[in-house]
């Protein structure tokens, strides 16, 4: 690392980051950001491959022959978020940001790399994935059917994070992410005149009793210990005042931190769905769209990662997160298949306090060393583990 100047790294990382910034691209749509990439992988010589008849890209640093690989991987995509912030680079991509920092996650990997590369020798390959449409849902999916994942030992990723300082690296084992499943509700009763319910099957007062009912699946289903979430975020009926509407259409999320908890809500809402149907004469179709599973640190992707941690910012800025974030998160799928460790990259800026996905978020440019620090030691380290012949189980 000695012969790489530091404050001029943090310099091209914070101006590519920039860049990407003021082009933001939706999940699947992030040529530009993929051209970008490119060029920064050419500039190292780095060998890569972009997936093919998709966005995303998956680059490779050798090591020795027979060593599996250490992937680091960020995600590259941005919302449909209008910015409202004041920044100088912000958004020429109307109606598009980069509101959750994956500009920042994409310009670490590519400083870890060109750390990586200042090394005399790797003990271990090292993988580099761009992953397109994390806020989609499924990019993770379309990295791993594409091979990211193959000849791959360990996976570490990390989130840039508001509510810790700028320094502060995020460590934390078991479920740091839940699952999410997306449910669809419909319910066909009959409409008539607002005068004479008598002769209708509300759906607006059956939908609410739905809603209501809903929320008893947690609270008395669920063992408390195990934190789960039931919302209805979009409830749409009715035309008119003086009509009973026959119709009404609900979408909402399940987000659970355990398999078995997620099954059982899953049969819950089915279950309460058409009976609070069946019990006002309503038709009711319940739609389930399955998401993300939960996001479970590996053990021993924790310990590795937690080391490097220490090592790049001291014990005393290692930290774990309280509780779990109930927010979904795609690295989940990769830790089905390989062990790994999501952490967590403090970013704060004060007085600034806007969360991510807000049309003003905004995190500390620092951090983007930092994080570049943080890859380039736990693929050192995690690259020394599988050199020696260490393997470990998801
Ligand atoms: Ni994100």
């Amino acid at each position: 690392m000695a012969s790489l100047d530091l404050a001029s790294l943090s310099d091209r990382l914070i101006a590519f980051r920039r860049d990407l910034h003021q082009h933001p691209e939706l999940g699947w749509k992030e040529e530009r950001t993929c051209r970008k990439i490119a060029d920064e992988l050419e500039r190292l010589g780095i060998s890569y491959r972009r997936i093919e008849g998709s966005t995303g890209i998956i680059a490779d640093i050798p090591g020795p022959e027979g060593v599996p690989a250490v992937a680091l991987r960020a995600d590259i995509d941005a919302l449909p978020v209008h910015e409202e912030t004041d920044l100088e680079f912000a958004s020429t991509n109307d109606g598009v940001m980069h509101a959750c920092g994956h500009d920042g996650h994409t310009s670490m990997v590519i400083g870890a790399a060109e750390l990586l590369l200042a090394e005399e020798a790797l003990p271990a390959p090292v993988r580099l994935i761009f992953q397109p449409a994390e806020e989609v849902g499924d990019g993770a999916l379309k990295i791993i059917e594409h091979g990211g994942l193959d000849n791959v030992g360990i996976i570490f990723g990390g989130h840039i994070d508001r509510h810790y300082e700028t320094g502060k690296l995020i460590v934390t084992e078991g479920v740091v992410n839940a699952s999410t499943d997306t449910f669809y509700i419909t319910v066909n009763g009959k409409g008539g005149h607002a005068a004479r319910p008598h002769e209708t099957v509300d759906a607006v007062v059956v939908g609410s009793l739905m809603v209501m009912a809903l929320q008893t699946m947690v609270s008395r289903e669920v063992n408390p210990a195990h934190p789960s979430v039931v919302t209805v975020g979009k409830f749409v009926a009715g035309t008119a005042s003086n009509v009973i509407a026959g119709r009404c259409h609900m979408e909402g999320t399940i987000r659970t931190q355990d398999e078995e908890v997620r099954e059982h809500l899953k049969k819950s809402l089915i279950r309460i769905g058409s009976s609070v149907g069946q019990l006002h004469g309503a038709n009711v179709t319940v739609e389930l769209e399955s998401g993300l599973p939960a996001l479970i640190n590996s053990k021993d992707g924790v310990e590795l990662a937690r080391q490097a941690a220490i090592e790049v910012v001291g014990a005393e800025n290692v930290g774990e997160m309280p509780v779990a974030n109930m927010g979904g998160e795609d690295f989940a799928f990769y830790i089905k298949h390989v062990p790994g460790c999501y952490i967590r990259f403090g970013a704060q800026i004060d007085g600034k306090e806007y969360p991510a996905h807000s049309s003003s978020f905004v995190f500390d440019e620092n951090a983007l060393l930092i994080g570049s620090r943080y890859f380039r030691q736990i693929a050192l380290n995690a690259g020394a583990a599988l050199g020696r012949g260490d393997r470990w189980q998801i």
